[in-house]
């Protein structure tokens, strides 16, 4: 059964028309030609499909597009806005973190997810208080950030830069001449 639907991919609205049973990863890649949130696995256990729906990190290969129609999508290749890269993409050109086309961009993504998540309280299995939550991705320590980046695996480990990016976009969230927060936030 077909379904026709709207998404709105980085901030551009596109109506399409798929098979009910289309993830958002085909549905970008296939349809739309969007090829920047990759499919690894196409089971959930790589991350190197993650993107953000309605500001959520999301695996795309295991999201119906049907169940998200109107919904705001935005993917790695998304980010850059007036030619800026967004503060995460910038930290992980400083920071050496930049791995293979195939894995970073789910990476990116998921780095912008898990820092909201942060903000939003959500506790990880790595968090002591997990009734207090965490409050701010200021209170992230490494173990944090790595347990939450954990669902984005690479078959190279070559993560070692990845936690000293993120470290510099929340320590640059705390300097109130920079603007990461906004980018991380939005
Ligand atoms: S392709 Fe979606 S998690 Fe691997
Ligand atoms: S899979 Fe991308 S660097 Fe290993």
């Amino acid at each position: 059964m077909n379904a026709r639907i709207t998404l709105n991919v980085d901030k551009e609205q596109r109506t399409l028309t798929v098979d009910t049973r289309t993830t958002v990863l085909d549905a970008l890649r296939e349809q739309l030609g969007i090829t920047s949130p990759k499919k690894g696995c196409d089971h959930g256990q790589c991350g190197a499909c993650t993107l953000l729906i309605d500001g959520r990190r999301v695996l795309s290969c295991l999201s119906l597009a049907v169940a998200n129609d109107g919904a705001e999508i935005t993917t790695a290749q998304g980010l850059v806005e007036d030619e800026q890269l967004h503060p995460v993409q910038q930290a992980f050109l400083d920071q050496d973190a930049f791995q293979c086309g195939y894995c970073t961009p789910g990476q990116i993504c998921s780095v912008i997810g898990m820092l909201d998540e942060a903000s939003s309280g959500h506790p990880s299995h790595a968090t002591s208080d997990v009734a207090g939550g965490v409050g701010s991705p200021a209170s992230l320590d490494d173990d944090e950030i790595r347990e939450r980046m954990s669902g984005n695996l690479c078959r190279c480990g070559a993560y070692v830069n990845i936690v000293a990016a993120i470290r510099q976009v929340v320590d640059e969230s705390d300097t109130p001449s920079t603007q990461a927060t906004e980018g991380y936030a939005s």
